[in-house]
């Protein structure tokens, strides 16, 4: 069966573009796919979190996965620390990635700024560790966001080094699935940048808790034109905040960004904005409460983590072994 394998990372609370972009897709394929979804926490660390933040995020994302969707009866669903053989094989991939492919990706060159010699080692080999998250699985398919596409064309370059290296088949390269209108949903505040996580202003992006108001006041203040909505998308070329906005509504509805536009084209930005965020808040509030209620129990949490870290193992200690065989590394004596 084909085999899904995806991660999100705990450095905060999870954001509308991570729904629309990658965790309502990862719902929807369960029925699809034997799925396997990971709250990424080693590569976190890249950002040198605060510990104890750090943990308490962890836990907050799993339960924000459960309340988005993610059943962890149907789909494996843990946190990366837990599986060790991840680290292992990041590391057996390493000495197969040359550095000059890690050097290209544009979101190390973003992250480390000037700096590149300040930047954590980490930072710099985290496309590797992103590489063995999917390949330890045999995973074949991955769905994200847009802005993992070239970490995913690498992870296809560094499983066929490897099997090049050493005359096999043995890695499947995966094919990214980059799902629908909302897989480059941007800031708020300006169109041109991602809505991220990690943004100083908590005004550029919607959180899934954020409650009614506070959805209202951060979309009545989102950056717009003062032209009202084209009638095609055509007209929104040149600009990017209203075409921004389009897209959450059209991905929000599942509509297509011209469907929208045959219904809003014309309308001013105040009367867009009042549907966008009734969209938004009747997509995000059930979420919200569902999440509330399993933050309640946070042991069961961690019970759910424990036994998906249990099934991950099982697929994944054969898969490293293997791969250590195939490198020439000796066996533990049994
Ligand atoms: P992360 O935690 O930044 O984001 C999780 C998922 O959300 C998507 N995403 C977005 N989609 C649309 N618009 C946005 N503004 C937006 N921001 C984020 C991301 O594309 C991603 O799918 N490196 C990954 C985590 C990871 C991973 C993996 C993913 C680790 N190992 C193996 C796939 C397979 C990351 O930082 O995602």
């Amino acid at each position: 069966m084909n085999r899904i394998f995806s991660g999100i990372q705990p450095t905060h609370a999870m954001h509308l573009g991570n729904y629309l972009g990658a965790v309502r897709n990862w719902v929807d394929l369960q029925g699809d796919f034997d799925c396997i979804y990971c709250v990424v926490d080693l590569h976190a660390l890249t950002s040198a979190p605060d510990p104890a933040a750090l943990r308490a995020q962890s836990r907050e994302l799993a339960a924000t996965l459960i309340a988005a969707g993610i059943d962890p009866k149907r789909s494996i669903l843990f946190c990366q620390s837990q599986v060790a053989a991840h680290a292992e094989l990041a590391w057996l991939f390493s000495c197969v990635t040359p550095m000059g492919w890690l050097k290209r990706m544009t979101q190390f060159k973003d992250k480390a700024g000037k700096k590149q010699d300040q930047a954590l080692h980490g930072l710099f080999a985290y496309p590797v560790l992103m590489a063995a998250d999917v390949l330890l699985y045999h995973a074949t398919h991955v769905p994200v966001g847009e802005d993992q596409k070239q970490h995913l064309e690498l992870m296809r370059e560094i499983g066929g080094s490897f099997n090049h290296r050493f005359g096999t088949e043995f890695f499947p390269l995966p094919e990214p699935q980059i799902l629908g209108s909302g897989t480059r949903i941007m800031s708020l505040r300006d169109g041109t940048k991602k809505m991220s996580k990690t943004d100083p202003s908590d005004m550029t992006r919607i959180n899934m808790v954020d409650d009614a108001d506070t959805i209202a006041n951060k979309f009545r203040k989102a950056r717009t034109d003062p032209e009202p909505l084209p009638s095609e998308p055509a007209g929104l070329e040149g600009r990017a905040e209203a075409a921004n906005l389009v897209n959450i509504y059209a991905s929000l509805n599942r509509h297509t960004p011209e469907e929208v536009l045959q219904s809003y084209g014309g309308s001013p930005f105040s009367v867009f904005k009042q549907a966008l965020t009734d969209a938004a808040v009747a997509a995000l509030a059930p979420i919200a409460d569902r999440l509330n209620g399993l933050m309640q129990a946070p042991d069961e949490i961690e019970e759910v983590l424990k036994d998906g870290a249990d099934r991950a193992r099982a697929i994944a200690d054969p898969i490293l072994a293997r791969t250590k065989d195939i490198m020439g590394l000796l066996p533990p004596k049994t």
